[in-house]
C-alpha cells in the first residue's frame, strides 16, 4: 500500500464520527458502505465510496486505488437482535470483511472497533485481561473477526468499545443511540421505559473517534486487543434521568423496570469496558473520556436547539 489516507469501512454512526475527527484534523478520508449515507457530511473533507467488503474483489479494486496507509474497520451487522436471528450471516459478514481488508492491509495499520458482547455480561467490568466469553451471536461474530485481523493483518489493533452515544437529529427517522432516543422522547414528554437492572459504562461518540485518531497514530508496538469504556458505570434507567436532568425533563417520564421486561430481556446484565493500557497511548495531548454528566452536557444544546 503507498501513502493515501485513511479508508474507513462502515459509514454509520460510529464510522461516521471517525472520518469526521479524521478529515478535521486535515486527514484524507474516504468512508465505505453498500449503500449511501442519508447525510454525508462532503463539505467538512469526507469522501464515500460504494463497498461490500464481502467482496474480496471489490476491496482489492478500491485498496488499490486509493492505497490507504490506515484502515478502520466499522461496518455491520451492527444489530444484536438480527445478529441472533441471523447467526450465520452475522459471522460470515464480519470474518470475510475482516479477512478480506486483513489480507489487503500489508504495512497499513488495521483498527478494528469491537464490542463488550465478547463477554458474556456476568462480571461488573472487563479489562483487557478478562477471559473473553461472547455473551451472544453478535459478540461471537465480532470476537471471530477480532482473530481474523489479529492473525492475518501485520499491523492490527483491537479496540473494543462500550455502548457509544451522541446527537442524531430529531428528523433521523430511526435514532441509533440510546441517549439520542431518550432524548429526543423526553423532549417531546414522551415516557422512556428502561431498564434499572442493565450496567453500561456509555462513551461519547467523540472521545471514541478521539481515541481512534491517537490509536491510529501511535508508533507501534500497541497491544493488540484495546478497551475504551466511559468512566461512569450506570444503569440505563440512572443514565435516562441524568439525560432527563440535564434536558429539564421532568424525571416522572423515566419509568424504571426489570430488564426481563423490556427489548433488553437478552442483552447482559453488563456491558462493561475499562482499560489499563490505553493511558499509556502516547497521544498530542491528554485524551480525556467523558462521564455521563459531562457528555449530557456537551450534547443538550445540540439536542434542544434542533427541537
Ligand atoms: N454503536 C455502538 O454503540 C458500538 C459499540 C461497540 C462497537 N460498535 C461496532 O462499531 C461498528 C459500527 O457500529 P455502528 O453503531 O456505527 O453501526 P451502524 O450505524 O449500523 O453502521 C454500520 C455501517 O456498516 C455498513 N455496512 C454493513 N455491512 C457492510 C458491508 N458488507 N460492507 C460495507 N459496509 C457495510 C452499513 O452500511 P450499509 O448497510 O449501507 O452497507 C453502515 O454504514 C459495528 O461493527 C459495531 O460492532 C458499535
Amino acid at each position: 500500500m503507498s501513502a493515501g489516507g485513511t479508508l474507513v469501512v462502515g459509514s454509520g454512526f460510529v464510522g461516521m464520527g471517525i472520518a469526521l475527527r479524521l478529515a478535521t484534523a486535515g486527514e484524507s478520508v474516504t468512508v465505505t458502505s453498500r449503500n449511501r449515507p442519508g447525510r454525508l457530511p462532503d463539505t467538512r473533507g469526507v469522501r464515500w465510496h460504494a463497498l461490500d467488503a464481502t467482496d474480496p474483489e471489490a476491496c482489492g479494486r478500491l485498496v488499490a486505488r486509493l492505497g490507504p496507509r490506515r484502515v478502520v474497520l466499522v461496518h455491520g451487522p451492527s444489530d444484536v437482535t438480527w445478529c441472533e436471528a441471523h447467526p450465520s450471516r452475522a459471522v460470515s459478514a464480519h470474518t470475510a470483511a475482516a479477512a478480506n481488508l486483513a489480507a489487503l492491509a500489508g504495512d497499513a495499520r488495521l483498527l478494528m472497533i469491537s464490542t463488550d458482547n465478547v463477554f458474556d455480561g456476568s462480571r461488573p467490568d472487563n479489562t483487557e485481561d478478562t477471559p473473553v466469553s461472547p455473551a451472544n451471536a453478535y459478540g461471537r461474530a465480532k470476537l471471530r473477526a477480532e482473530h481474523t485481523v489479529l492473525e492475518s493483518a501485520a499491523d492490527a489493533v483491537v479496540l473494543r468499545v462500550s455502548l457509544v452515544y451522541g446527537h442524531e437529529p430529531a428528523d433521523a427517522g430511526k435514532w441509533l443511540n440510546f441517549f439520542a432516543a431518550c432524548a429526543h422522547r423526553l423532549l417531546r414528554g414522551e415516557p422512556v421505559t428502561v431498564p434499572e437492572d442493565q450496567w453500561t459504562t456509555p462513551v461519547l461518540v467523540d472521545d471514541v473517534a478521539e481515541v481512534t485518531a491517537a490509536v491510529l497514530a501511535a508508533e507501534a508496538p500497541l497491544p493488540p486487543v484495546l478497551h475504551l469504556g466511559g468512566p461512569d458505570r450506570v444503569s440505563r434507567a440512572a443514565w435516562a434521568s441524568v439525560i432527563a436532568q440535564t434536558l429539564g425533563a421532568p424525571p416522572h417520564l423515566v419509568v424504571p423496570v426489570p430488564r426481563a421486561a423490556t427489548r433488553y430481556a437478552s442483552r447482559p446484565e453488563n456491558a462493561c469496558l475499562t482499560s489499563s493500557l490505553l493511558t499509556r497511548l502516547p497521544a498530542t495531548a491528554p485524551i480525556t473520556v467523558r462521564g455521563v454528566r459531562e457528555g449530557a452536557s456537551e450534547l443538550a444544546g445540540a439536542f434542544t436547539d434542533t427541537r
